[in-house]
């Protein structure tokens, strides 16, 4: 089985849709294996996004998912990563599909609810990142 690492950001929290990012991710058949409310610092904002470090939104990328608190995951199930990045939409809200959590709750770039990790490798780098492997149930 797969796992991979989701996250309501900043402004999913503040908007009060971790229960319906929830609630979409165990109708889809994953299992969740951990999650917590945390306030992510700049230092591990810079390390989770430091693939877009060159891209000229990574500023705004990091202030905005360092504004508030976030709620990272880890959810478990047969191709785990791609599953999660269908049932989330794609990266910006306008082109998401309706049915998809970027479709129906979004239409910011920036401010687009959720984060999933896009390959098995980036999942096992970004659990680790966020907990400790005794946090993982
Ligand atoms: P995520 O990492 O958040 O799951 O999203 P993603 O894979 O679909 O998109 P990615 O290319 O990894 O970009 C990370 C986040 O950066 C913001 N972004 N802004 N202004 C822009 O052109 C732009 N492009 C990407 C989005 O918030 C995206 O989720
Ligand atoms: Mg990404």
């Amino acid at each position: 089985m797969a796992l991979t690492f989701v996250m309501v950001k900043p402004d999913g929290v503040r908007r009060g849709l971790v229960g319906e990012v929830v609630h979409r991710f165990e109708q889809k058949g994953l299992k969740l294996k951990a999650m917590k409310l945390i306030q992510v610092t700049s230092d591990l904002a810079r390390e989770h996004y430091a693939e877009h470090r060159e891209k000229p939104f990574y500023p705004e990328l990091v202030s905005f998912i360092t504004s508030g608190p976030s709620v990272p995951m880890v959810w478990e199930g047969r191709e785990a990563v791609s599953v999660a990045r269908t049932v989330m939409g794609a990266t910006d809200p306008v082109k998401a599909q309706p049915g998809t959590i970027r479709g129906d709750y979004g239409i910011e770039i920036t401010e687009n609810i959720v984060h999933g990790s896009d390959s098995a490798l980036s999942a096992e780098r970004e659990i680790a990142l966020y907990f400790r492997p005794e946090e993982i149930l």
